[in-house]
């Protein structure tokens, strides 16, 4: 064996070897841990109502506290239904009146450097929210009109958020990356009548451009009379008179206060789409009471909160991940967060450690595909920083490799920070299985156990729990407060989407999982047709009737390859009409298709141009051999296929794109 063969092959055992190994919390993390009483999960278990009401009345500050627990109707539920309470208020007023109006609830970091960075305080926060409010009031929006909300990451999309909180408006954030098809069909299915935007948003050093975006996109949505715009970048806008008005205008003259009205516990705080297994994406309905418990409690006992902490979550709070992360759960427990606007590679690869250093950071939670966009950045980025602030370390949003992991653990955390790997969902409200870090063994890869209060278990196809070390379905078989309660105005597929496969009393996330020996659940990705990109769910049904939009498209099969930056990338097959002729100009066109049509980040890695589809001699795409191809495996049973070389192409063409043998030179 030679030198450098037998050092990659001991790198390679080394890996392994680390696979395996486990990360007790440090006697001084367990001794100072919030979460440090064993005894909890027990008694969460054993007493599901008494557990969660005792801690409702702990985090919240209830207008009339609630008596009930859980009311279970499989498979619906309600918690502290009898209760009453504000959300903004229990986000805001409470801590200035307990006299912490001067903490920090944001420190927010501006994309260009140094040039709008500002510390917001709680008092700060609470007055521009009642501006915001008063003004809301003032277009005759009340409780339970719904206000879309489409914006970068500033501070002004937290105040619209807790403005539309405190008058019972539930909102609909939509991320700033959609466009206006996507944004023009969640507006309009939840019939919005205000869209709050801004002009611009800085991302990489260029400009978003929202506005122009959100006009196409009310054109789509006729519910939208009014639109108020955000000046951030300053550039002109078109702005349509009696239509249209400037974030500024809108709150000139405003008072600073604003009764916070107590809604009951099960009042709609949101909704927020996530893509399914059909083209049209589902929204997810989010209340009061419970999901604001829920927000709370996890993320003071997960990520270790205490009062001088600096946290930062590094989502955008477009996603489920900023409503429960970056907004409800970190301002109830009045936390000081970092909120950085940009993107973490701009204006170098460094910016987020820069971050870290200049705020002292203390806890830091992201996605494992920015881990591995560090990782190919290099550790001289992170290395050029003081991250000795760091006490605790998050990801979220795909399973995390062992490798980035490790790498985690080692450059950012100083072999010295617990990481938390939280799996949850939009539909869970907040996270479902993660380690408190105080109390569990980390094991790289593993999300570990169930919050307290919750059971999960692994099925097979007909129910039946698998045995430690098989893969199977995860499921979740006991309600939590934070539970999403329906579909926004679609209750029948909440039931036949969630809970159809093992009855209504179990509620099946659509993932895969296996558990270990000692218990800890190992995520194991999607096992519907849903992809995960850079942590962000993709319908492959959704890419496909995308695709039968455009003219020179007769048929569409939309498929997962796996990415080593982004965990996976949309892959997708096309059958032209009769007289198109293929070429790399249409391939490439109808990538950009579907940049335009549903957003950039759906954008697949290549659009292979086929003469037929593999289907089954009834007609049916077998997406179980698109996905062969696409993972480069062998070809499973081909049989029952109608014409079995169609697929021999597939894959020499897949290969060619995805694996080349000869790159071309300079590649
Ligand atoms: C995946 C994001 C493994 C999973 C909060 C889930 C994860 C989907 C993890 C939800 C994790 C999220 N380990 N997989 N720690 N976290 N997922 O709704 O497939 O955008 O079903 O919520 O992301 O994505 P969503």
């Amino acid at each position: 064996m030679g030198e450098a063969t037998r050092e990659a092959a001991e790198a390679a055992i080394d890996v392994l070897l680390q696979e395996r190994r486990e990360f007790p919390p440090s006697a001084e993390f367990a001794s100072g841990a919030v979460a440090s009483d064993p005894g909890v999960y027990e008694r969460a278990d054993a007493d599901l109502d008494g557990f969660w009401l005792e801690q409702t009345r702990e985090f919240l500050t209830w207008a009339t506290p609630p008596a009930q627990g859980l009311d279970w109707d499989p498979p619906h539920c309600t918690w502290f239904a009898d209760g009453a309470l504000n959300v903004s208020a229990n986000c805001l007023d409470r801590h200035v009146e307990a006299g912490r109006g001067d903490k920090v609830a944001y420190h927010f970091v501006s994309e260009p450097e140094d040039e709008d960075d500002r510390a917001i305080t709680y008092a700060d926060l609470l007055a521009d929210v009642c501006r915001f409010a008063n003004a809301l009031r003032g277009l005759g929006i009340g409780k339970g009109d719904v206000v879309g909300l489409y914006m970068g990451m500033v501070p002004e999309l937290a105040v619209a958020m807790l403005a539309c909180a405190r008058i019972g408006a539930p909102h609909v954030v939509v991320f700033g990356g959609f466009s206006a098809e996507a944004l023009g069909e969640r507006l309009e299915s939840t019939g919005a009548s205000l869209l709050v935007t801004q002009d611009e948003a800085w991302r990489k050093g260029g400009r978003v451009p929202l506005k122009v975006t959100a006009d196409a996109a009310i054109e789509l949505a006729p519910t939208v009379e009014h639109m108020v715009v955000l000046r951030r970048t300053g550039a002109d806008v078109p702005m349509q008179d009696g239509r249209d008005v400037d974030w500024a205008a809108f709150v000139d003259g405003q008072a600073d206060t604003c009764p916070a009205e107590p809604m009951e516990a099960e009042h709609m705080l949101f909704a927020l789409h996530t893509s399914g297994t059909t083209a049209k994406p589902k929204a997810v309905v989010h209340t009061s009471g419970g999901y604001l418990t829920y927000v709370a409690v996890t993320h003071r006992w997960i990520f270790d909160i205490k009062d001088d902490d600096v946290y930062w979550c590094a989502a955008d709070i477009g996603w489920v991940t900023g409503h429960s992360y970056i907004v409800y759960g970190p301002l109830a427990n009045c936390t000081t967060g970092v909120l950085y606007e940009g993107d973490p590679m701009y204006p170098a690869p460094d910016r987020h450690w820069d971050i870290i250093e200049r705020y002292g950071v203390t806890q830091y939670y992201t996605a494992p595909t920015l881990i591995r966009a560090f990782i190919k950045a290099g550790p001289e980025h992170p290395a050029g920083h003081d991250l000795s602030s760091l006490r605790l370390l998050g990801s979220v949003g795909e399973p995390i490799n062992p490798e980035a992991w490790v790498w985690y653990w080692k450059y950012i955390g100083g072999e010295r920070c617990p990481i938390v790997d939280t799996w949850w969902q939009t539909e869970t409200g907040g996270i479902m299985i993660s380690s408190l870090p105080g109390l569990v063994t980390a094991k790289p890869g593993s999300a570990t156990r169930p919050f307290p209060g919750i059971r999960a278990a692994v099925f097979d196809e007909r129910g039946n729990p698998v045995a430690p070390g098989s893969g199977g379905y995860l499921t979740i078989t006991r309600p939590w407060p934070g539970m999403f309660r329906t579909l926004y105005q679609d209750d029948e597929r909440y039931v036949s989407n969630y809970f159809s496969r093992y009855g209504h009393s179990t509620y099946f996330p659509g993932d895969g999982a296996r558990q270990d020996a000692e218990g800890d659940f190992w995520l194991l990705g999607r096992v519907d047709d849903v992809m995960n990109v850079s942590g962000h769910r993709l319908s492959t049904i959704e890419l496909e009737s995308t695709l039968v939009e455009h003219p020179a498209v007769a048929e569409a099969a939309a498929t997962a390859a796996p990415d080593p930056l982004t965990g996976q990338t949309p892959l997708c097959f096309v059958l032209l009409r009769a007289g198109r002729e293929p070429s790399d100009e249409l391939a490439a066109e109808l990538r950009e298709w579907i940049g335009e049509k549903i957003g950039k980040i759906a954008r697949p890695k290549a659009v292979i141009i086929v003469d037929d589809l593999p289907k089954t001699r009834s007609g049916k795409i077998m997406r179980r051999l698109l996905k062969d191809v696409a993972e480069g495996h062998e070809l499973g049973d081909t049989t029952t296929l109608r014409d079995p070389a169609v697929v021999e192409d597939l894959k020499r063409q897949t290969d060619a794109v995805l694996r080349p043998k000869d790159p071309p030179a300079g590649v």
